[in-house]
């Protein structure tokens, strides 16, 4: 590659053979035929009958910088004639695994530029508990770190997320890390959460106070999909015209369904509810978004006839999937590579793989979330009391914008008493964290395998 460097020292530092001479390994330069310069009229008087002298030069993409931060090189790639920002994202795992790097990211910085993100060190190997949360936090929560070590913040508000990854992957992190996330909103009355768990209500049942509804049987949750298709009703005739997006008051909440396995819903329940299912949520899914009815829905299997309604989400976090093709129904055509989540390792639950708005993937593990915190924050957080919560938000409609305010401010968080009659639930085995493949010498032939240039 021609060399511009920011940093020229890194590029040593980055080993045998150096970012330098990675351009025709990788498959990014090219050779071509160079005629020497035997056109000038002089030389043609000097040897007139001399066939024209061939060398053989390579053509490179431009090296534009190389940044070094944390545990992170960045390098930008221009292309050079011919060559496409696709040519320079496919090579991305082969200058990856030159540059013994962890993992990457790549996106495309303009039709003509691609930025790498060389990840050196692995930085989401350890398991990380999740802490009880503090702020009153509504558009977007904390569920872990990404894999140069930063803070994983989920946007919420005007976002329908499905969250994909086999069974013992740890969709149960990422519905925490939200609804957990969301614990200081829910007392404040900013968030409504509903629960829909036909897992026996195994799951939402341990944080069964934040919710203000929790769906166990396949009735219950067509109930709950219909009281939350009145708020989207009701929503919409008050907001026609008016603004399109809802924002968030304790007068007028967030409502933020949560369903645990969806698939029990929508594929292998009886067909009448299965149909009638799909057809609820997805009106939700279509016009709840800017109207403040959100979903997050977790599902084993990624499959079309699983989720007919997989393409309404409109954030997808993919956690340890089965094969490159189901990485690939999840997170679109061309991520097997760029974002290999069939590889991520059973040894390190709670890894996924996410596409950032601008296109490109990035590697995050979500923080873990025992049992005890779980319990903990939704006693510590509980929804507040409302008879009916859909005719609640009718009600407060009525009153003029001030007076709404004052309903908010009547809104008591309810104490262990006023929550709603719990459902006995199944008991179940206290969670403890897996440990991770950089901890569990047992499973150390794992280390690095869920990383994508190095995995196999
Ligand atoms: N973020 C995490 N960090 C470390 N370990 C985790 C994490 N999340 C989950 N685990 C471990 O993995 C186990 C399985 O996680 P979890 O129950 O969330 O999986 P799941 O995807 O919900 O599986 P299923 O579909 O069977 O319900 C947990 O009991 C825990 O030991
Ligand atoms: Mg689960």
């Amino acid at each position: 590659m021609g060399c511009r460097t920011s940093q020229a020292g890194l590029v040593a530092s980055l080993g045998s053979p150096s970012l330098v001479d990675l351009g025709p390994e990788c498959g990014l330069s090219v050779q071509r035929d160079q005629r020497a310069n035997w056109s000038t009229s002089a030389l043609r008087a000097v040897a007139p009958r001399r066939p024209a002298a061939r060398s053989t030069v390579w053509v490179h993409p431009r090296l534009c910088s190389v940044t070094a931060r944390g545990v992170t090189l960045t390098v930008t790639v221009r292309a050079r004639t011919g060559q496409t920002v696709d040519d320079l994202e496919n090579a991305a795992p082969a200058l990856a695994a030159a540059a013994s790097a962890r993992s990457f990211r790549c996106r495309a910085l303009s039709p003509s530029t691609v930025e790498y993100v060389l990840v050196m060190a692995d930085r989401l190997g350890p398991v990380r508990a999740a802490s009880a949360p503090a702020d009153v936090l509504v558009d977007a929560v904390p569920v872990g770190r990404r894999q140069d070590g930063t803070r994983w913040l989920l946007p919420l508000t005007g976002r329908h997320t499905l969250v994909v990854g086999c069974s013992g992957s740890g969709k149960g992190s990422i519905f925490w890390g939200v609804c957990g996330g969301l614990a200081p909103a829910v007392r404040a009355g900013l968030v409504r959460l509903w629960g829909v768990d036909l897992k026996r209500g195994v799951e939402v049942g341990m944080g069964r106070h934040l919710f203000t509804d929790v769906a166990t049987t396949p009735a219950q949750a067509l109930e709950v999909l219909r009281r939350l298709l009145q708020v989207v009703d009701e929503r919409g005739h008050r907001m026609a015209g008016d603004t399109r997006l809802h924002k968030p008051t304790s007068a007028d909440p967030l409502h933020v369904l949560a369903i645990d396995e969806l698939a029990v819903l929508t594929a292998y329940a009886d067909p009448e509810i299965r149909k009638e299912a799909s057809r609820l949520l997805a009106e939700v899914l279509t016009q709840g978004r800017a109207l403040g009815v959100i979903v997050l829905a977790c599902v084993q299997d990624p499959r079309k006839e699983v989720i007919g309604l997989r393409g309404l989400f409109t954030q997808t976090i993919a956690l340890r999937l089965r094969s490159a093709d189901e990485t690939r129904m999840v997170l679109g055509d061309g991520a097997a590579a760029l974002a290999p989540a069939h590889r991520i390792s059973p040894s390190t639950p709670g890894t996924a793989w996410v596409i950032e708005e601008d296109g490109s993937a990035d590697r995050v593990r979500a923080d873990f979330w025992p049992d005890d915190l779980v319990r903990n924050v939704a006693t510590t957080h509980p929804a507040p009391y409302v008879s009916d919560p859909v005719e609640a938000v009718q009600l407060v409609d009525d009153l003029g914008s001030e007076a709404q305010a004052a309903a908010a401010d009547d809104f008591e968080p309810a104490s262990d008493a006023s929550v709603r009659a719990r459902r006995p639930r199944t008991p179940r085995q206290s969670r403890t964290p897996r440990r991770s493949a950089a901890s569990a010498p047992s499973s150390a032939s794992h280390a690095g395998s869920d990383v994508g240039p190095e995995a196999a």
